[in-house]
């Protein structure tokens, strides 16, 4: 086991701007000097010297390994990887290299369905064609879960020549899916699984949360370390598993995350994924014991709450539901007989309270690894007593159907050739029949219903509309009132 508690790349930052050197190189701020007084003053002097760009002698380049692969290396032995790649544009970045490896062994690839936009922009760049397979979703409160071991399994054998199959665990709800039983499906056809992680870097860290896609078989794992541990934002990391590389070759991953990211990754954010590698492995446990002991107490204190419920370890078991992240607070407002932007609207408005997600139904609170959740907590639940209360007496909507979405259309082309082709923006009157060139996915339960490449159904457009008139909302189009939409040209 390596030290684990040295930052080596950080500290390789700190030690050039303490060494005060002539800086005749980028960025044009020279490590603050040259920087404008008030984005001195806002973001401090010390940020501002720790700013060093790529190729920097006894940081980045000279005597092997380097501080940046050694701390590379530090994060690998932390989460249990092969090999680790920091990265400077998110999970989102993961997610194209992730695709941009996949695609060096064919064209077609098994993707959840409601995988992040990222994932679907991956087919985009690396001309993959997906074979979409739908996640669980769960009838009384409208939200997607995971992806099945079983709906893996016959989605693969459909699809003989895929190169791999992605699917996302947790979901933003907290909902983990059955990582092993995925891996062991993708191994039985031959081919790698990449786990979307985005949601769950601290899992590795502590043994009363599910267990990590890493340690269950999963072969590429995309990390967005900034959610939950607490990196700076965009900061990420993509994972190789042991055992992987007889699916995924290591330089093709290398190659593909140079050839998605700047020749001038940010300093501070690679020096933050060195330190919140450093805080998760030395303290995360101790971290995510205090943390997992106060959200069993925020819990319970919203249960307390009329007409409030949260989603907790009660999920599991559910379709699609193998585990429950703990740090994720979601609540269902159902009760109060007001809507979920409702209270995430009277939350913000009256006590600025900002929250993660609102949806129809449910809203979603994040908490972090090292946040003193128990304080929070206490916020939270008076500033939710003080919403219900204001939002006065509505009825009860826990009884309120879902109407399940209509299947999503045939794909005619790939995503690629839709995004990169002759497009036109036509009345959504004129637009059953033709091929979509973006994304519609109606919330609740946010499974896109068209994606890039697909044609256009009326009864499709019909289900968007009614969501939209009953207060839900479109994400990924063009015109999020869906007036029009943006298609192939003919
Ligand atoms: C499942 C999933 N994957 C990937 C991403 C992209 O992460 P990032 O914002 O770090 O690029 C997100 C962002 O919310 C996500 O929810």
């Amino acid at each position: 086991m390596a030290n684990q508690s040295r930052a080596p790349y950080l500290e390789a930052l700190r030690e050039y701007a303490a060494r005060d050197p002539e800086r005749l190189h980028v960025p044009g701020h020279k490590g603050g000097p040259a920087a404008d007084p008030e984005l001195r003053d806002a973001i401090g002097e010390q940020a501002l010297a720790l700013d060093i760009p790529a190729l920097t002698w006894g940081i980045d380049t000279g005597p092997e390994p380097t501080p940046f692969q050694e701390a590379q290396a530090l994060a690998a032995e932390a989460w249990g990887a092969k090999r680790t790649w920091f990265l400077i544009n998110g999970a989102s970045q993961a997610n194209h290299v992730a695709l941009l490896a996949l695609a060096h062994a064919g064209e077609r690839v098994v993707v959840q369905r409601n995988a992040h936009s990222s994932t679907v922009d991956g087919c985009i760049l690396a001309g993959l064609t997906p074979r979409f397979v739908a996640p669980e979703v769960d009838p009384e409160l409208g939200i997607a879960h995971c992806l099945t071991p079983d709906a893996l399994d016959r989605a693969l054998t459909d699809t003989p020549d895929a190169v791999g199959a992605t699917a996302v665990s947790p979901t933003y709800f907290g909902a983990v899916a059955d990582v092993a039983r995925l891996a062991e499906v993708a191994h039985s056809h031959g081919v790698p699984l990449v786990v979307d992680e985005a949601w769950g870097a601290h899992m590795a860290f502590h043994e009363d949360l599910p267990a990590h896609a890493l340690s269950l078989g999963a072969d590429l794992v995309v990390s967005s370390t900034h959610k939950i541990v607490g990196s700076l934002t965009q900061s990420a990391m993509v994972h190789l598993g042991h055992g992987a590389e007889e699916r995924i070759d290591q330089s093709v991953v290398d190659r593909a995350v140079t050839l998605v990211e700047s020749t001038s990754p940010n300093s501070l954010l690679l020096g933050s994924l060195d330190a919140a590698r450093r805080l998760a492995a030395t303290r995360g446990r101790e971290l995510l014991g205090e943390t997992i002991a106060a959200m069993t107490q925020v819990r319970a204190a919203v249960r307390e709450i009329p007409g409030l419920q949260v989603l907790d370890e009660g999920i599991v078991g559910a379709p699609g539901v193998h585990g429950y992240d703990p740090l994720r607070l979601a609540v269902d407002v159902r009760g109060t007989g007001a809507s979920g932007y409702e209270v995430a609207a009277a939350l913000r408005e009256r006590s600025e309270v900002i929250l993660e997600l609102a949806g129809e139904n449910v809203i979603v609170g994040v908490f972090g690894m090292a946040e003193a959740a128990a304080p929070q907590g206490e916020r939270l639940i008076a500033a939710l007593k003080d919403a219900i209360g204001s939002l006065g007496d509505r009825g009860d909507r826990t009884r309120e159907d879902f109407a399940a979405p209509p299947p999503w259309g045939e794909l005619a082309m790939s995503p690629r050739q839709a995004f990169l082709g002759p497009q036109e923006v036509v009345g959504v009157g004129e637009a059953a029949g033709r091929i979509a060139t973006e994304s519609l996915a109606a919330y609740p339960p946010g499974i896109p219903n068209v994606l890039p490449g697909e044609r256009l159904t009326a009864e499709t457009l019909d289900y968007i509309q009614t969501t939209l008139d009953l207060g839900g909302s479109l994400r990924g189009a063009s015109d999020r009132r869906l007036r029009t939409v943006r298609v192939v040209a003919e």
